[in-house]
């Protein structure tokens, strides 16, 4: 294009006036295109001419940094940032070229990172100014970040796992041999001080403690395939309670089941949900030392099943509420904290929902959401008029 205007240019004197004019709209028309082309890039663009003028300014460039913009205004006044006005004063004056030159800058209150590249223009073989242009790489470099943390945590995950597999096998192996010492030591009759038999249940207790957290540990980190299969949520509850039924009234907990009849099954992996609820259970019943009541009860509603687990016992403070479902948090003595890390984990996997809420000293209730399988609907293409 700009050869044509050239041409026409050496011969603008045999053009007349009528022709001086189309070519003048048809030049302000490609002017506005390829000013509308650079403010609809995500790029900022600044043209200075050789005394560093600024010439050219694109709508990119305006939003990316203070600029106090009008056309023929020297850059380093236009230029309302300290650090910025050092580095192009240095570069800008010594005819350097920078490619990739990072800076923080503050826009409007917020800090954006942009990467900078200044090169010379150059027309007819003449240096006639500078071209400037950057990017912002605020979200490009957090996203960086945060991939490497991600793969960072991957990896320790991942090496964490290794170790804690090869504690298990000699853990196995110390309780196996723990067994066989002290079975030869009753049989030689060395066994029979209490103080023996105390030191042997301490190192058994302890076994399994770190047995627990190894265990724990990976089933919080390694994937969990689930199978599953078509179940009965009620009945199973049914049967958890009536398994913990005397440990219950040992605790003076009162349990209420409140059991939805018309409960539609779902698709579900019942050793994992089986142990989703103990879980739940087990810490309504810890969090009720003097007793209280229990009340588990399901319902469905539309295409959901909610079961929810409900205690009257210490409730959890509004610092903790957020914490209770992460890795390893936990307020017992002997707690792993691995507990609702694990039953986050398996509702998730089922593509359900957990969600709490419970205030000190008037009890906890967790209620858990599951999606209802859809029935396939058979579409039947009906035609009258016979075949389709
Ligand atoms: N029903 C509940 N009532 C009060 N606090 C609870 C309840 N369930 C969980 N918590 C709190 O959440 C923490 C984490 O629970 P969990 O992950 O099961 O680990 P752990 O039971 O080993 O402590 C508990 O230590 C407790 O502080
Ligand atoms: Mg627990």
């Amino acid at each position: 294009m700009i050869k044509f205007y050239r041409r026409a240019l050496n011969k603008l004197d045999k053009l007349n006036t009528e022709q001086r004019r189309e070519l003048l709209v048809s030049a302000v028309g490609e002017i506005s295109l390829l000013e509308t082309v650079l403010d609809s890039i995500d790029v900022g663009i600044l043209v200075c001419d050789e005394k560093n003028n600024l010439v050219m300014v694109n709508k990119c460039a305006l939003r990316m940094l203070p600029l106090n913009y009008s056309e023929g205004i020297p850059l380093l006044q236009a230029i309302k940032d300290d650090e910025l006005i050092a580095f192009f004063k240095e570069i800008l004056f010594n005819r350097e070229k920078v490619i990739n030159w990072e800076i923080d800058i503050d826009q409007q209150g917020k800090d954006r990172l942009l990467s900078v590249n200044v090169v010379p223009l150059v027309q007819d073989r003449r240096i006639t100014g500078s071209l400037i242009y950057m990017e912002d790489i605020t979200e490009k470099r957090k996203d960086e970040s945060r991939l490497r943390r991600a793969e960072n945590l991957a990896s320790l995950t991942t090496l964490a796992a290794g170790v804690a597999h090869e504690i298990k096998n000699p853990l196995g192996s110390i309780s196996i041999q723990l067994q066989l010492l002290q079975k030869t030591l009753a049989k030689e009759n060395k066994s029979s001080g209490k103080k023996t038999s105390k030191y042997f249940n301490v190192i058994k207790q302890e076994v399994d403690r770190l047995n627990r957290i190894v265990v724990d540990f990976l089933f919080a980190v390694r994937p969990m395939s689930l199978e599953l299969r078509e179940g009965d949520i009620n009945k199973m509850i049914s049967q958890i309670m009536e398994f913990l039924r005397i440990e219950m009234e040992q605790a003076n907990i009162l349990c209420l089941l409140e059991l939805d009849e018309e409960l539609p099954k779902i698709l579900m992996d019942e050793r994992y949900m089986k142990q989703a609820i103990l879980n739940l259970v087990t810490n309504a019943r810890a969090a009720m030392p003097n007793g209280g009541v229990l009340t588990v009860a399901t319902n469905h509603v539309e295409d959901e099943i909610r079961i929810s687990i409900c205690d009257t016992g210490i409730g959890i403070s509004e610092e903790n509420i957020v914490k209770i479902f992460e890795p390893y948090f936990t307020t017992k003595e002997t707690g792993t904290g691995l507990g609702l890390t694990h039953v986050y984990k398996i509702i998730r996997e089922h593509q359900g929902e957990i969600m709490v809420d419970s205030a000190p000293e008037q009890g906890s209730e967790f209620k858990i959401i599951l999606p209802i399988p859809q029935k396939e609907t058979h579409m039947i293409a009906y035609n009258e008029g016979g075949a389709v």
